[in-house]
């Protein structure tokens, strides 16, 4: 294509929109800090937690410094270490498994469905046993929420409940999405999600969150928060860390967390546009019946025998750019290959890292520039 025909490039994800909109009002909320000059647990961490506990349902809102931290401080204040096994899916952000890996025990891997990307609780029956069979204490299963739908979590519970593991659900991509009804973080499992600027709910910077509707576990995760602080910051009754979100990145969230609904309303309008415009030439997202997602990412699978590498630099030259989540699976890592998989193996989770691709998706994505990507997509197939 000629250089001065090529099209302007649309955004993968449009923060810039979503600032445009949103006006003054983050300024002036963050010129509230700056004239406090309380940039640490400030009134606006509680006032956040706050409205968070009654945007999800939970009872308890522990903010922390990002989504990692989230679910490293759950492990912390569940005593995780040496000699546990926690079981998590392969196909995620390196970060489910880094946060087991990081106190001590280890991460045991385990499939996913290929129709939602989501933990498939047969391989977390068998990945228990695995765990057993190498001498591992199991101890708690992390779902992940990928790409903003909820895991399966009845079927999740139910095999947790029968072999005495915690629940963490890692929600880092999907905060606002709900299940059978009840909104992530408020279904009374721990769950941890992220704020990164990402995200679908994201501030400018790093942040995360943990819900709870246990007041003493969520005493004890204030606590690790603190270099687990007891009476106070200078009677330290267990190991923690600094965990703490920032007073303003707080107060911007407080502004973003008052259009969320209708940013959720606006990726639900954009995904549905691509599975009426592109369901009948690549696999398109499913939600699970009882689900409704945020769509952090919109990930499609490409037909079997489908050259990846073409058809992003196909898209690309037309100004449409695109992401692998996840090129490789965590145990295909450098950095995990030497923890242990569910037996059985993790075929899917190989599968759906050879074959997706995510396109552009947020709240501001126009009908015009969307009609361009399905265009796009279309023409790699003739379709
Ligand atoms: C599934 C998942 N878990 C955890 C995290 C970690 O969140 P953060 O980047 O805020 O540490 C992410 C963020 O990308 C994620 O996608």
């Amino acid at each position: 294509m000629n250089q001065h025909l090529r099209a302007e490039s649309i955004p993968f994800i449009d923060i810039a929109a979503q600032r445009r909109r949103l006006g003054p009002a983050v300024e002036e909320a963050v010129a509230r800090v700056l004239a406090h000059c309380q940039f640490i647990n400030g009134p606006e961490v509680a006032a956040l937690e706050a409205a968070l506990a009654a945007f999800s349902g939970a009872r308890h809102v522990v903010t922390c410094a990002s989504g990692t931290d989230a679910l490293i401080m759950v492990l912390m204040a569940k005593g995780v270490g040496r000699g546990d096994a926690v079981l998590c899916p392969s196909f995620t952000f390196c970060a489910t498994g880094e946060a087991v890996a990081l106190t001590g025990a280890v991460p045991v891997f385990v499939d996913v469905d290929e129709a939602t990307f989501n933990i498939d609780a047969a391989s977390l029956t068998r990945g228990i046993a695995t765990a057993r069979r190498l001498g591992l204490k199991p101890r708690g299963v992390i779902p992940v929420d990928l790409f903003g739908q909820s895991a399966d979590h009845d079927a999740v519970i139910a095999v947790a409940e029968a072999e005495g593991l915690f629940v963490l659900d890692d929600a880092a991509q999907a905060f606002g999405a709900s299940y059978k009804g009840r909104r992530l973080g408020g279904m009374g499992l721990i769950t941890a999600t992220s704020f990164f600027p990402a995200k679908p709910l994201g501030c400018y910077g790093d942040g995360g969150a943990i819900f709870t509707d246990d007041g003493a576990f969520a005493e004890t995760l204030r606590s690790v928060r603190v270099h687990g602080q007891g009476s106070d910051k200078y009677d330290n009754v267990r190991l923690g860390l600094t965990g703490r979100l920032d007073t303003i990145q707080a107060a911007v969230l407080i502004e973003k967390l008052k259009i969320f609904d209708d940013e959720i309303a606006a990726r639900n309008k954009v995904a549905e546009r691509y599975a009426q415009g592109l369901g009948n030439v690549v696999a398109v997202p499913r939600l699970a019946g009882g689900n409704t997602s945020v769509w952090a990412q919109y990930t499609i699978r490409l037909p079997e025998g489908t050259d990846r590498d073409a058809f992003a630099a196909a898209l690309k030259s037309q100004g449409v750019p695109t992401a692998i989540y996840y090129p490789k699976s965590m145990h295909q890592q450098t950095a995990y290959k030497a923890f242990p998989v569910a037996d059985g193996g993790l075929a899917a989770c190989e599968r759906l890292s050879a074959d997706v691709i995510s396109l552009p998706m947020h709240a501001y994505l126009d009908e015009a520039s969307q009609d361009r990507i399905i265009q796009a997509v279309r023409g790699f197939f003739n379709a």
